[in-house]
């Protein structure tokens, strides 16, 4: 049996054949552990099973001399120093693939609830300033038969892309790889109505969404953010929304995450902002949490990962 950490609750049934084979402990605060209280957990630690808020930086990894496994309940890894883990021979896995459907569909729920106006419109229902049907009241745009701009074009912007076609949308796509649809990235930004962003955190997408990037779109045209909060420049965002250089954004994931109450870009117009719930369906969390165990008994047992990273 070997000593397992899970870094927070997981009311899942998958976590039980974790614990018949291990001995796991379940970090159970209502927030996710500090980076000391981390440390002191993984101390002697075989087998991690963590989250995205958590930091498995080179310094975590170092001060865990035990650990052979790491499972990340999340399809990104920007979490975890992936390299650091490798070289000290730690087996590191993620959950693709299972997320893709549930994370389209709540992309293309902002898609439409930012270009609908959909939460402002109900917020004035609910406000009690429904007076009377308005011939120019809550105008927005039309989503069928608009432009979509996808910037990295994987497996979720892929499951966007074709909802898109049922919109009877234009697709267009930006990435590393080749593929039908591909432009320039600037090309994608002046000519779509809607720009959804999909590219993994790295070094070359982190604030890839700067002022220029803003300035470079429609006036009339939507950002969409389902992928990591730190591809777009926040406060350039900001100065978009108040200034009229884009018409809206829809947000999953922000930076800093979560979002204060009381941080500025909160108070941009025409900005919907969720708690980072893309693949948060009854059914998608608990085949995460299935791929997460999986890969962590695969690591212990000495196997590949069902989803190993390298
Ligand atoms: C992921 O898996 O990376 C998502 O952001 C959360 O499901």
């Amino acid at each position: 049996m070997a000593r397992c950490v899970v870094t927070r609750k997981l009311p899942f049934p998958a976590l039980e054949r974790l614990r018949a084979a291990h001995d796991i402990e379940v970090w159970r605060g209502a927030l996710p552990p500090s980076s000391a209280e981390l440390r002191e957990l993984c101390a002697d630690a075989e087998g991690l099973l963590c989250m995205l808020t958590d930091s498995i930086d080179a310094e975590l990894i170092d001060a865990s001399p035990n650990l052979r496994a790491i499972a990340n309940f999340a399809v990104g890894t920007n979490n975890i120093d992936v390299a650091h883990a490798t070289s000290k021979g730690i087996a590191v896995g993620n959950t693709p693939g299972v997320l893709t459907e549930t994370t389209a569909d709540l992309t293309f729920a902002l898609i439409l609830a930012v270009s609908r106006k959909i939460v402002e419109s109900a917020k004035s229902v609910r406000d009690g300033e429904w007076w009377t049907w308005e011939p120019a009241g809550w105008l927005g745009s039309d989503v069928h038969g608009a432009t979509l701009g996808i910037i990295g074009p994987g497996l979720i912007g892929e499951a966007v892309a074709r909802r898109g076609e049922g919109f009877g949308m234009t697709i267009l796509r930006t990435g590393h790889s080749p593929g039908p649809g591909r432009v320039a990235l600037e090309q994608l930004l002046a000519e779509s109505d809607v720009v959804s962003l999909h590219c993994p955190l790295t070094e070359e997408t982190r604030g890839l969404i700067d002022v220029e990037a803003l300035m470079a779109m429609k006036q009339s045209a939507i950002l969409i953010n389902t992928a990591r909060g730190e591809v777009i420049d926040s406060e350039a965002l900001r100065q978009a929304l108040e200034s009229g250089w884009i018409a809206g954004a829809g947000l999953d994931v922000t930076d800093p995450e979560p979002l204060p109450g009381f941080h500025p870009l909160l108070g941009a117009p025409n900005l919907t902002v969720v708690p980072h719930i893309g693949s948060a369906s009854h059914a998608t969390r608990g085949r995460m949490a299935a791929m997460a165990v999986d890969n962590l008994l695969a690591g212990l047992d000495g196997r590949p990962m069902p989803s190993a990273i390298d």
